[in-house]
Formats: structure tokens, sequence, C-alpha cells
């Protein structure tokens, strides 16, 4: 199926957050070795083709390589994000972004905004300096999906993939076509401006009013994410304890398990979660695996967290703990 764009004049919001999207090298031919986050949105937008009927605005966030992203730029991007979606004559936002953390902005942004516009997130594997750069294709793709008529929800768009922010994880290292939904399969492709859809479009998220209320400055509570291994110990977490005994200020709050297999955890890390939930910690077991979900068993001592991956795991427990309905 293809969707058609609006034949009325809409508006795309494009937030730039820096990324290799942004990204300058000394050589052209040089794909690795550039400096993340250096040209601006607007410089990314000179030259692209709208979609017929589609305006395009240019906004600087953020300028980071995405290794570095932090929650206050999320609250930045998510207040933008509401405030331009509530506008009519605003179709859509797109947000330039690093790959890196891409699926944790786009899981932040799915898991607050409530918007049933879309919110398409796009980034690029080469630098823009590159010889033949990824970023213009995926912004141009990005642009007609946020465009596109039937688009809703968060998600993100690269190497002509559409995929739900729920289910996108970065899986390559180099491959410009770097992102997979695993299981869930993606929304869909853009080909030659055209969205075609295969699979289902997110539902809008639920909303986090609270998040209106948090103070620009918000201090996120500390949720840290913890590998159980071959041979782990429980050392770390009774250290993050220690600190908490003490009262240290941003002390941990919560424990994400990158737990083996369908949930399970070395004995000695399970020991030490057991330590940290009595002493008030939140702990949650996420897989480390791809793909699957964890299947709970009857008896289970400590949560799990599903599909979430370890790093999407850490953001609905922060947002848990910041009072957030549980996601
Ligand atoms: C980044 O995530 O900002 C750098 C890497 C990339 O965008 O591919």
């Amino acid at each position: 199926m293809s969707e058609q764009l609006a034949s009325s004049r809409r508006r795309v919001l494009v937030l730039g957050t820096g990324g290799t999207i942004a990204g300058r090298a000394a050589a052209s031919g040089d794909n690795i070795g550039y400096v993340a986050g250096q040209v601006a949105v607007a410089e990314l937008l000179a030259g692209l083709e709208a979609p017929a009927g589609v305006s395009l605005e240019a906004e600087q966030v953020a300028q980071v390589d995405s290794k570095d992203m932090e929650f206050s730029i999320w609250l930045a991007l998510a207040r933008r994000c509401a405030q331009a979606l509530a506008d009519p004559a605003v179709a859509g936002v797109v947000i330039t972004h690093g790959t890196d953390t891409l699926e944790e902005t786009a899981f932040f942004l799915h898991s607050v905004l409530a918007s049933d516009k879309p919110v398409v997130l796009t980034c690029a594997m080469r630098p823009a300096s590159a010889l033949s750069p990824d970023g213009p294709q995926n912004v141009r793709d990005a642009v007609v999906v946020a465009a596109s008529h039937g688009s809703r929800g968060v998600s993100v768009v690269c190497a002509g993939v559409v995929h739900t922010a729920a289910d996108v994880q970065k899986v390559h290292t180099y491959r410009l076509d770097a992102f997979s939904s695993g299981d869930g399969g993606p929304i869909g492709f853009v080909e030659e401006g055209q969205v075609r859809v295969t699979g289902k479009w997110p539902e809008a998220g639920r909303g986090l009013d609270a998040a209106q209320q948090w103070p620009h400055d918000l201090d996120p509570p500390r949720v840290e994410i913890l590998f159980s291994h071959a041979g782990a110990r429980g050392a770390l977490i009774d250290a993050l304890l220690a600190e908490r005994a003490q009262g240290a200020s941003g002390a941990i709050r919560g424990l994400v398990l990158a737990a083996t297999g369908n949930g399970t955890l070395h004995h000695e890390i399970e020991q030490a979660a057991a330590r940290a939930q009595a002493a008030g910690v939140a702990v949650v077991r996420a897989t480390r695996c791809s793909q699957g979900r964890i299947l709970a068993k009857p008896g289970d001592a400590i949560p799990d967290a599903g599909a979430l991956s370890p790093v999407k795991a850490r953001v609905a427990l922060m947002l848990e703990l910041l009072g957030a309905p549980s996601l």
C-alpha cells in the first residue's frame, strides 16, 4: 500500500541533535575518522528536495556525538516535539541523531509523547563529508514518512527501512543498513518517495503529563545496567549499595540486569540483586539476547522487562521511578 502525501502545504520540523549524519572528516574517503556533530541541521537540509506540498523548518536542539546523549537533551526534544505536534500546521517532526543511542532516544520519546502525529528519527553511518554520504537520502526518506498520511507514533528510518521505536536496535557497526527490528519486523519501507507499509504503525504513546511538569534541569533517577556473564561477581552491585547506604546524592535507585537467555542470572549476581532489592533498589531483568523476549516463570523473584533490551529497560525503569505509568 502506498500512502499519498498531503495535497495542501504541510510543515515538517527537522530537529538536529548531531551524530555522524552531521559529522565531518578531514578526507572524503574517511568514513570512520570523523568528528560527529559538526554540521548544522539547516545545512543538512540545504539542497534537499522536500516532497510536493511540504515545507521544511530546521532547528538545532543539540550538537553531540550520541554516545554522550543525556537526559536533558531527551527532555528538550520531548518538549519541542509536543509543542510542535500540537500545531495543526505541523504534519510531523524529523530528528537527526547519531546511530549509537538512537534507539534509546526513540524509545524515550515513544514513552512520553502522546500525539498521534509522526516523529521520525533518522541518522547516517557515513559522515556528511563522505564521498557518498547516506545522510541526505535518510533525511529525505524520514521527511517523506513524517509528511505521509497514515504514519504515526515514533519511528526510525534508516537505509529505506521504517522501524518502530519499541523494536529497533542497532545491530551493525559499519553497514549502512545498521538497524533491525528483529522478530517484530519493520513497519515498512520508503521507496522513491513513497511509504510501503508492511507492518503496523505503533500505537500513539501513552503520553506523560508529568513530563510537562518536570523542571528543565531535572536530575533523573540513577539507573545502572550490569551484565550477567560467565564468572560474574556481585562486587559492583555491593559497591553501588554501599554508596547508597552512605546517602550519597545521585546514588543508585534502579538496576537493570542484562540477563542471559530467558532472563537467567549468574548465582553471584542473583544474590547481590536480592541484597539490592532488600535495600530498596528497583531491579529488573532484561535479556542480553538481541531477539525474543523473557517469558516469565511462576516465582520469579525479579521482574522482567519482556522484550525490551537492557538499554530500553533502563529508560522504562527511569520513567517508572519518575512516576510515569508503567510501560
Ligand atoms: C553517534 O552516534 O553520534 C556517532 C555514530 C553514528 O552516528 O553513527
